[in-house]
């Protein structure tokens, strides 16, 4: 049997035979999408959502021809949620990096596979090199090492499994033998995430005991040392706290040095979900905003957010790269040790792994420490700006004071009574997506509907600060 020319044309031929149709293909898809991406400021931040047209979805019979997947890809575009439009500003989620967008092509191309050094010789050294280099980044000592993980959910995930074994001293995770019911401690504003990590540890969510905090969304020390207490007064064996640098709705970081003194009084993990703050290790004027962090066992941040790396990209650190090894390693018997590098399919909650430290290293070299700095200034003189444009008018409202380049407010105007505020700053969040196309998101935070917006497109400029709070105050004229 001999397999038609069209189906190996589907393939990069590895003799050659095709390239030059190869070549077109990609030159021509490029174009379509660099038509899209170049226009990007002229194209709908958020569309509104509509039924794709399902026939783009059917699996075809036989192959479709280039122009016919040209053109379910051009509605795909359109219809996609678009963050590199600068009015875009609702969420974490930033545009890639040019080396990161090339970066996926690259680590799809070569389609290696992070579970064991055979099968990625030089994309495992890349990933324990670029580990390591970010466990000095946050200031863990020498021992420290990480890996790397499909989203913050996954390197959160890992870290308090690896914290549930270590500290309650079950190597093989059996939580049948633990006598006491264990307990975690986190911050009421901390991501959902820990909460659905409090189901897969086999914990349960009831046993992620919720803190509170003050009026800056940051960890209530009293209240964490008091609850630490009174869980070992009911016979509960707490083993983990679990601290925010960055949440997610509001940009707070919970008070890692004093976080720190306490865990390390009651014997406790102390895991620092670093996700989105971690990026302020690369500004010198910032990066003391997460001091403490160097105090952390684990350490998880995701390149993905405010490093411009596309999704996925997500790591895990730890403090003690061997003792996590010795906690969580289970060998696979069908892979070979390979000199000093630990296959990571071993040693990480992902079997197969995406190379995705491949887009985060191009990235790197392309824009160096010293670009890197550069965006995280420039977000924070967006910040400045923003937060000047909000204290100039009396009928906004932050919900706390922003400390990253999360800023989470409200209108509040006099006229209205309590029950009709949430429905005011429900409709200005509409019209500022359906009149002028900027996007804000909208959660419910401490009981009321809040605007929140993540200030972080490099393309974003005071000039569009300066419209949108003219747009808003056209709103508050008319309403
Ligand atoms: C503070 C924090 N932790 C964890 C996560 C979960 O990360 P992911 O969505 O990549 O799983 C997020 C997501 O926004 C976050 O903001």
């Amino acid at each position: 049997m001999q397999l038609d020319d069209n189906i190996l044309n589907q393939f990069i031929s590895p003799n050659g035979s095709n390239r030059q149709l190869v070549e077109q293909t990609i030159q021509k898809v490029t174009t379509q999408l660099l038509d899209f991406l170049t226009n990007a400021s002229n194209k709908p931040t958020n569309p509104s959502f509509q039924n794709f047209d399902t026939k783009h979805f059917q699996i075809p019979d036989i192959s479709q021809t280039e122009t016919e997947i040209k053109e379910s890809l051009q509605e795909f575009y359109d219809l996609s949620m678009n963050p590199a439009n600068p009015k875009y500003i609702g969420h974490m989620d930033s545009m890639p990096t040019l080396w990161a967008i090339i970066g996926d092509y690259v680590a799809s191309a070569l389609n290696n596979n992070l579970l064991s050094l055979e099968m990625s010789p030089v994309i495992t050294q890349l990933e324990y090199s670029m580990t390591k280099q970010f466990t000095t980044l946050f200031g863990l000592p020498n021992s420290a090492g990480g890996v790397m993980l499909s989203g913050g959910t996954l390197s959160n995930l890992q870290a308090l499994l690896v914290a549930r074994n270590t500290k309650l001293n079950i190597k093989n995770g059996n939580i049948f033998s633990i006598k006491k019911e264990p307990v975690i401690f986190t911050s009421e504003h901390s991501h959902a995430s820990i909460q659905k990590i409090g189901m897969m540890i086999g914990i349960g969510t009831e046993n992620v005991l919720k803190v509170k905090t003050d009026e800056n969304s940051k960890i209530d020390i009293s209240d964490l040392e008091s609850q630490i207490k009174e869980q070992i007064k009911l016979g509960k064996q707490p083993f983990a706290i679990v601290a925010t640098a960055g949440t997610t709705v509001s940009g707070n970081i919970d008070p890692l040095n004093e976080i720190s003194v306490i865990a390390k009084k009651h014997d406790l993990w102390l895991h620092i979900d670093a996700i989105y703050g971690g990026a302020v290790i690369f500004s010198e004027t910032y990066k003391h905003l997460i001091n403490g962090i160097e105090k952390a066992n684990s350490i998880s941040y995701n390149p993905q957010k405010w490093m411009y790396v596309a999704k996925t990209c997500s790591m895990v650190l730890f403090r003690d790269f061997d003792k996590m090894v010795e906690n969580f390693r289970i060998p696979a018997p069908y892979m070979k040790d390979q000199n000093s590098y630990i296959n990571l399919g071993e040693i990480s909650v992902q079997g197969t792994k995406y190379a995705e430290v491949v887009k985060l290293w191009l990235s790197l070299l392309s824009l160096g420490k010293n670009g890197y700095e550069q965006l995280i200034d420039y977000s924070f003189d967006l910040t400045k700006k923003f937060i000047e444009e909000v204290s100039k008018r009396n009928y906004l409202k932050l919900v706390s004071s922003p400390e990253m380049n999360l800023i989470c407010f409200r209108g509040e105007p006099t006229n209205l009574n309590a029950s009709e505020l949430d429905s005011w700053n429900e409709k200005l969040q509409s019209y500022l997506v359906k009149e002028t196309d900027f996007f804000l998101s909208l959660p419910k935070y401490k009981n009321s509907l809040w605007l929140r917006t993540v200030l972080l497109n490099p393309f974003l400029t005071h000039k569009h600060i300066e419209n949108l709070f003219e747009h808003i105050d056209k709103f508050k004229k008319n309403n």
